[in-house]
């Protein structure tokens, strides 16, 4: 059976101080959690919530990296600078990424690649529009942009990527896609890797759903066949409303 695995994603929130306050608060309340928690949180609190979240069940990612080891690319952290102070998981295409930073299919399958090589577990974010959810495209546009995320991974490497399903329209509005056709997404998404890369790895890829996830519809999603748990955005930022989440078959 696949593991639980809930990762917030803070987003552009949270000053060192406040982020090492809200783990501090968590780390008690998701302790005996049967989940995997991960937090995704901005590269100038990676250090301190890497050393307040030391030797506890809560991991730590980032939310972006480069392609590239290193050199002359201004403003950018790659997948070797993150592995080398202990971050193990970073998100890659988030949607937000892919809209306001020009992120493509291209580079998002680049930076995957390059989060295997360093050793970091990616979490890769794929997503229909309210637009292409309209026009009947949703499966057609997650699983192209699965297939591209993942193109040219061995099995091992797509066994240990995490995909999160987010549908742009569900993202920060409150408003959630139903348990149902979440799942039934996920499903699709899963079928595609099966072609890609057997039954098998497809039953072991961890796939989440992300946008609008609360504590109030937190197990209604994570209890469906497909759904392996949640990123979640905004309802990551208040310890106690992470932890429920975290908690929800407690
Ligand atoms: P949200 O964000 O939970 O605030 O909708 C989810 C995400 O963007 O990862």
């Amino acid at each position: 059976m696949r593991k639980k695995v809930i990762a917030g994603n803070w987003k552009m929130n949270m000053i060192p101080s406040e982020a090492m306050r809200c783990i501090e608060e968590l780390i008690p309340l998701v302790k005996d959690s049967e989940a995997e928690v991960i937090l995704c949180v901005p590269y100038i609190d990676l250090f301190y919530a890497l050393l307040i979240a030391q030797n506890t069940n809560i991991k730590i990612g980032a939310q972006n990296m480069h392609f590239e080891k290193n050199g002359a690319y201004t403003g950018e952290v790659s997948g070797e600078m993150l592995k080398s102070i202990g971050v193990e998981y970073v998100i890659i295409g988030h949607s937000e990424r892919r809209q306001y930073f020009a992120e493509t299919d291209e580079t998002v399958n680049k930076k995957v690649k390059a989060a295997h090589l360093y050793g970091l577990k990616p979490i890769v974010c794929v997503g229909e529009s309210l637009e292409q959810k309209e026009a009947g495209k949703t499966t057609e546009v997650i699983t192209t942009q699965t297939k591209l995320a993942l193109d040219g991974l061995s099995k091992e490497q797509v066994e240990n990527t995490i995909v999160a399903y987010e549908p742009i329209w569900a993202i920060g509005t409150g408003k959630t896609a139903t348990s149902e056709d979440a799942n039934n997404s996920i499903k699709e998404i899963r079928s595609q890797i099966a072609k890609d890369y057997g039954q098998d790895t497809a039953d072991r890829v961890i796939i989440q759903y992300g946008g609008s996830v609360k504590s109030s519809n937190a197990k209604e999603l994570f209890t469906t066949s497909d759904i392996d748990g949640g990123l979640v955005g905004g309802a990551s930022l208040k310890a106690d409303e992470f932890a429920k989440i975290v908690n929800f078959n407690k």
